[in-house]
Parts: C-alpha cells; structure tokens; sequence
C-alpha cells in the first residue's frame, strides 16, 4: 500500500537545496538517500522536484523507464531557443528511436575509433600552445581540445574560432533550463554569442550543401545522415528541427568529456603510480606500430582510470523526467504530470557496492573485483531509452585525448598543495583554480627520425616533403599545412 508522505530534502526557506546543490550535488544525492531512503522531495527556487535514487531507482528507470518518464517537458525550453519543437533528447517513444537510428552511426565507438588519428592531431595542435611553465586552468583548455574533435571529425567544421561563444551560449541554456533566467534574452553577451553559434551552424549547413557534397565526395558524417533524414520525410524532421541537432556535435563534449578528462587529470596528478603505468600505454599508442584502434581497446589502465573517473567524479549524476503515467515506487505513489529527479550516481558512493568509495582505486574493475558488474550500482551514462548514445564515442576520445596530453607534455599540479574545486553548473567540473603547469615537452623533444613523419600517409615523398617543411617551418606551420591539405571525410550525394 503507497505512503503519501514523501520526506523533504534538507533546504532554506524560499531557495530550498540550492546551496547544498551548488556545492556538490552527487555528494548531496548521497547524503539525502542514506537520510532519507529512496525517495524524497527537494526544491530549487520556487521548483519541487521527486527525487528517485539508489540502485532501485537505476532498476526502475531502466526497466520501466519508457512506460513511466518523458523527456519533453525538460527540455523544451531549451528546444525554443533553436527554434525546434523537438531534439533527441527530449523526444520520447517511437519517434524517438527513429532520432537514435538516424544518429548511431555518427555518433559511434567505430566512427571515433576509424578518426583518432585526427583526434590526436587536433588534441597535439592545442597542446603544442600550452605555455611553458606558467599555470594554466585546465578545464578550458580541455574543452577547447575536445569540442574541437567532435565538431571537426563529426560535423565537418572546426568550432575554434567559435569556443568562447559557444561554451557561453550552451552554459547559458543549460543553466536557464535548470533554474530559470529571464534576463538571460537581453544579455548582450549572450546575444553575441547567439549570433555566432548562428554562423557556425550556416557554416556547418554550407559544407554539406549539395554542391559541396559532390565536389569532395567522401564519405558520410552525422550531419549528412541528418539531412538525409529531413529530406526523406521533412514533415517527421523539418528544417526547424535541424538546428538543435546539427548542433550536437559542438555541445555533446562540451561539458561531459571536456568534465571527465579533467577530473581524470586531476586524479592521475595525484596518482603518480597510475599516471605512469597510463602514460606507458599512451606512448604505445602514440609511438608505437600496432594500428591506433588494437593498441587503444590493449590501454587496459587507461580504460580503467577513467571507469574510477567516472564513478568519483560523474558529470551526469542525475536526470531531469516527468512522470508521464502514476506510478508506484518504493512504497510511495508518484502522480502523472509530477517532476521527478533520478539520482543514478547514487550507488558510486555506497560502500557496499564500491568499498572504500572515497578512494581512487582503478582496480575495482578488474576481473577478479568487477565492482561496476552489480547490477544498476554503475550508471555514468546513464540508463533507460535516452542513455548516451556517444558512449563509446567518448571513451575512445577520453583515452586518446589523455594519452596525447600524456604523450606530449610533463604536467605538475601549480601547487602541490592543491585539493579540488569544483563548479555544479552547467555539468559537475574543477574549476577554473584546477591549475597545471608544463614542466617539460616528450612528444615533440623527440628526435624528428624516431617520430612519424608528416606527411607519411602520403607514401614516401609526402614523408620526405613533411620532413623539409618541419626543418623550415616548424611543428606548427607544417601542422597547419598538412592539415588544410586533407579534406574532411565527406561524400557524393544526389542531392
Ligand atoms: C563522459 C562523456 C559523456 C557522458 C558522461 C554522457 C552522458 C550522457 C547521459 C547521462 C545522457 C542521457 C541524458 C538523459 O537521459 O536525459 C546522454 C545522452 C546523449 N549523449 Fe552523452 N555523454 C557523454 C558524451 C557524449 C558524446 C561525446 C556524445 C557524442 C559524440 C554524446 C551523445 C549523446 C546523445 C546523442 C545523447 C542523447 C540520447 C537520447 O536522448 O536518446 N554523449 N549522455
């Protein structure tokens, strides 16, 4: 038989949780659920929401998931901005699968894994700026490095020259989709930077004209399989909706990778014991003769750093839905239309799943341990019908972005003494007083023989011809050079 009582989360009167929120929300998940069990209420400002956590609320969201919750309400405002009365995100049921089949292919580990050798050109491009000695905030400079990979090698169009506008567009969404911001429309800030994201989409539209496709004719990236989609049945995806999508490639990184990789520096700066036995593997990949894919699924301790980043330090800990059908959980009853809250990083901090779950401790997931095997305890990408469909896309990123800055650069903590800030807001972050210095370059102090020339994918005399414009010219030049020279992949369309 169903209570009605539901406990309230700890909060002050008029903001509710906001602080605790603000100060860490998966710690304040945690803290709530051994409290108060598996379900309670929390509020945000002048917003109730039921929160369901635990591996009993992982369970119900992946199993029932599809019958209970629906996105749309949550992400609708955030859909207005682009003009879209849809996104995959907020789409649910059966036009939502159609969202997901036209986006696999794009999105996934095997398209990553046939690009990292452009991954790592873009992540040794930004790198070879890093200033030398000097302290430098780490997540930014990340972000830069990876919603530069996504956007480039997935929607055909690098977004540097748009990095600033668009992590302050997409925070300022995001931010006004979980607490409200009306002035946010008048903000010439925003507004600027709302007129750049417009370039960078009709550039992005541009490339992939028909005109262009023809011209390069290579083959197809996510951006093409959305136009075919519109154009096979523009009334299911019109223009309208094309935005918010065409758009993912430069915003699915943004926060989520960007995030991970740099807790997981933190963390290995910590571990010096992992950061050499993972820095070992980067040198196989980065230097070593197995082709990048075998090499990169062989980085077992990589694999595993950042499994243990994202259970301590998960950039999605919990999910925003609304009850679309009552239901019961946990002997309460939750009404249609209510905004319920799945807290799914819960159990990464519940001892009985994860001994000791303040310790970093990368070999929980070896075969003997397997601690994430329990079942709904390890849900860094969540679960249920909208569970990130970039997983294996971001693995694949997360390793080889680290193994390049591991590869390439020494990197010290600025101060030793340092212990970790983070910022909630947009996604869980360090923030910007996570600092590291360059203490000394590997990669490029190499001699120019033991390195793989540039230009060697273009057979002997590309080597030969990389090799007298690095002599001439320099990394960056020729960098540069060699890059304008190779066409993003693209192909031939009717169209
Ligand atoms: C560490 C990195 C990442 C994390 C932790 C992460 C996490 C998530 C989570 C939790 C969701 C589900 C949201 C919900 O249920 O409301 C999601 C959805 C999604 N993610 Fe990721 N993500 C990551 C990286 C990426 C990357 C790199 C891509 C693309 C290359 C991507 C593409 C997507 C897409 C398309 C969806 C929507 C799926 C749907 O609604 O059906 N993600 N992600």
């Amino acid at each position: 038989m169903a209570t009605s009582i539901i406990p309230l989360a700890r909060g002050l009167p008029g903001i509710g949780s906001v602080f605790d929120m603000a100060r860490d929300m998966r710690a304040f998940m945690t803290e709530s659920y051994l409290e108060h069990g598996p379900v309670f209420g929390m509020r945000l400002l002048n917003r109730r929401f039921t929160v369901l956590a635990g591996p009993e609320a992982n369970r119900f969201l992946a199993r029932q998931g599809t019958r209970h919750f629906r996105s749309f309400e949550f992400w609708s405002g955030f859909n207005a901005w682009f003009g879209a009365a849809r996104s995959t995100l907020s789409a649910d049921g059966p036009e939502h699968a159609t969202f997901r089949r036209a986006l696999r292919r794009g999105y996934s580990r095997e398209y990553a894994e046939e690009r990292v050798e452009g991954m790592i050109d873009i992540a040794r491009q930004e790198i070879a700026a890093w200033p030398q000695a000097r302290p430098m905030a780490a997540a930014p400079a990340l972000q830069r490095i990876v919603t530069d990979q996504v956007g480039t090698l997935v929607a055909g169009v690098s977004p540097r020259a748009y990095n600033d506008d668009l992590v302050h567009y997409v925070h300022g969404l995001l931010s006004a989709t979980i607490v409200p911001r009306p002035y946010l429309r008048w903000s010439p800030r925003f507004r600027r930077a709302s007129a750049q994201v417009d370039k960078l989409y009709d550039e992005v539209i541009e490339r992939h004209s028909g005109s262009m496709r023809e011209r390069h004719g290579a083959e197809p990236d996510l951006i093409d399989d959305l136009l075919d989609l519109h154009d096979a049945d523009p009334k299911f995806f019109p223009e309208a909706d094309l935005k918010i999508a065409a758009m993912g490639p430069f915003v699915a990184a943004l926060d989520t990778v960007a995030g991970t990789c740099a807790f997981m520096l933190y963390a290995l700066l910590r571990h010096p014991d992992v950061l050499e036995r993972v820095r070992d593997e980067a040198d196989e990949l980065l230097s070593g003769s197995a082709p990048a894919d075998q090499t990169l699924r062989e980085m077992d301790t990589m694999h595993r750093a950042a499994m243990e980043t994202m259970r301590m330090y998960p950039v999605t800990p919990l999910l925003v839905r609304t009850a679309a059908n009552s239901f019961e959980f946990a002997g309460h009853r939750i009404p249609a239309g209510e905004r319920v809250m799945i807290a799914t990083a819960v159990p990464h901090y519940l001892p009985e799943f994860f001994p000791e779950p303040e310790r970093f401790d990368i070999d929980r997931y070896g075969p003997e341990r397997a601690e994430h095997r329990q079942p709904y305890v390890y849900a860094p990408f969540g679960l249920g019908p909208h569970r990130c469909l970039g997983n294996g896309f971001a693995e694949v990123q997360i390793a080889v972005t680290m193994a390049t800055i591991l590869h390439e650069v020494d990197l010290d903590l600025d101060r030793t003494d340092y212990s970790l800030r983070t910022t909630q807001m947009p996604l869980p972050a360090p923030d910007e007083s996570f600092k590291v210095r360059v203490r000394g370059r590997r990669g490029a102090a190499r001699p120019l023989a033991e390195r793989k020339p540039w230009g060697a994918r273009w057979g002997p005399r590309g080597a030969v011809l990389g090799g007298a414009l690095w002599g001439a010219l320099g990394a960056e030049a020729t960098r540069e050079a060699f890059r304008s020279l190779t066409p993003a992949p693209r192909r031939t369309l009717s169209r």
